[in-house]
């Protein structure tokens, strides 16, 4: 019956006195009018603010994790704001750089970087580079051959932590495709390697999960990890991202500040000396965003349920499907009206499993033609986003002082044509 909590709204985000929510300054059902649905509305000061609060946190080296969420605007968004920026692929690299993002304010990661990858991020002169296997060192080793400068290195490390939150946003436990494992003491041979070679070894990374409530799972990391830690006496522990936020409504996380209040308490007490980073990435961006669809159908099957269907759904948000994530509904017309409705919002796509919201609450008067929102949906949607059914992606802008800038425009139907050779 409640109204959808203010708390899980941008950081700029009103309600005038009709009801009407306003982001940035832009009332947003006349965002959804003037640039289509689906569309990602961004708070552009919430951003700027998660990003200032990380730096604060953490100081720098505290880097954003692009896979969350990037785009140019976004890439030089949190470069202004003193982050650096955590990129895990080729194609993330290469669009941080065409962002304009200094080289050196990168941080590269993958499990399986290829030699071309690599061979791009030293070319590019990145920051750091998080070292994931045997395999990338020896690939490692034949760039530097070539005379390629090698930068500072950190060694991924799975503590063997089990973190709670979904089997597939696991990562430190000691059965993970990540990282050398503490326990098998493929970590120590790593480090002995790289003590070894002309490479520069400045750090341990470890990431133990995403989507972690209970900043105590990083502190347990840390007393894990310690023991090897300390005595190397590194310049840097990084211990990723993974920081959880709030989805609906009772769910609770830690802000970025107390997160990184538990992890430096954890460090300091455990003897670490070295600079302390991290790497958050949906607790930057996930509260920041509301996805906006337009109502097509509304179809009540009486004595089952009723099915609301809007124009986009798994190709925008695959996480309902994916990792069964649960979100709120709401209509921006009306966002602090009572939402005595259950319903299910379901997508466009070919497949009953395109489910936004298996049991949303709406407004009692919900129809065919209002703009229908799920907050935080700023992390991992957009970046998972897909063509499935050759729908095309959803477009992205900015709110900030009462304008909105287009920041990724909608993908058109030549898009989807470009790649295929076979078409005329
Ligand atoms: N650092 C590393 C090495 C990571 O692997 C990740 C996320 C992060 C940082 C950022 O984590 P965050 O602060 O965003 O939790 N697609 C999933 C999340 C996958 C996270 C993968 N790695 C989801 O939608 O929940």
């Amino acid at each position: 019956m409640t109204a959808l909590p203010p708390s899980l709204l941008p950081a700029t985000a009103r309600v005038d006195a009709s009801g009407r929510l306003s982001i940035g300054g832009c009332d947003v059902v006349d965002l959804a009018a003037e640039h289509g649905t689906p569309l990602f509305v961004y708070d552009e000061e919430h951003l700027r603010a998660r990003c200032r609060e990380a730096v604060a946190a953490f100081g720098d080296g505290v880097a954003y994790a692009t896979k969350a969420f990037l785009c140019g605007a976004m890439a030089r968004l949190a470069h202004e704001e003193g982050m650096c920026l955590d990129v895990a692929t080729g194609g993330e690299l290469e669009v941080a750089l065409a962002a304009g993002v200094p080289a050196e304010r990168f941080v590269m990661h993958g499990n399986n970087k290829s030699e071309a990858e690599l061979r791009a991020a030293l070319t590019a002169g990145v920051g750091r580079l998080v070292v994931d296997s045997f395999d990338e060192l020896d690939r490692i080793d034949r760039l530097a051959a070539e005379g390629l400068e090698v930068p500072p290195l950190l060694v991924r490390v799975t503590p063997g932590v089990e973190a709670h939150t979904h089997e597939y946003l696991r990562t430190g436990i000691a059965d993970s495709k990540f990282g050398f494992g503490l326990a098998s003491g493929a970590a120590q041979a790593a480090v002995d390697r790289l003590g070894h070679s002309p490479h520069r070894l400045a750090g341990i990374h470890a990431h133990i999960g995403s989507q972690v409530f209970d900043a105590g799972f990083f502190a347990d990391a840390v007393a894990v990890l310690a023991p090897f830690v300390v005595p190397l006496g590194l310049e840097e522990l990084s211990l990723g991202g993974g920081l959880g936020v709030a989805y609906v409504e009772g769910e609770q996380a830690p802000s970025i500040a107390e997160w990184a209040q538990v992890v430096l308490a954890a460090c300091d007490a455990a003897g670490i000396r070295g600079r302390v980073t991290a790497e958050p990435g949906r607790a930057v961006v996930a509260r920041a965003a509301v996805t906006l669809y337009r109502v097509g159908t509304i179809k009540d099957i009486p004595g089952v349920r009723t099915y609301v269907a809007v124009d986009g759904g798994m190709s925008d948000n695959p996480r309902p499907v994916l990792y069964g994530s649960g979100y709120e509904a709401f209509l921006p017309r009306a966002t602090d009206a009572a939402r005595p409705r259950q319903v299910r919002v379901v997508g466009k796509h070919c497949e009953s499993g395109d489910v936004i919201v298996h049991e949303a609450m709406v407004p009692a008067d919900v129809a065919v033609g209002d703009v229908l929102a799920t907050p935080v949906t700023g992390a991992y949607g957009h970046s998972m986003g897909s063509n499935y059914n050759m729908v095309v992606r959803p477009a992205v802008v900015f709110a900030g002082g009462g304008t909105a800038r287009l920041v990724v425009r909608r993908e058109t139907y030549d898009d989807l044509k470009a790649r295929d050779l076979g078409l005329g």
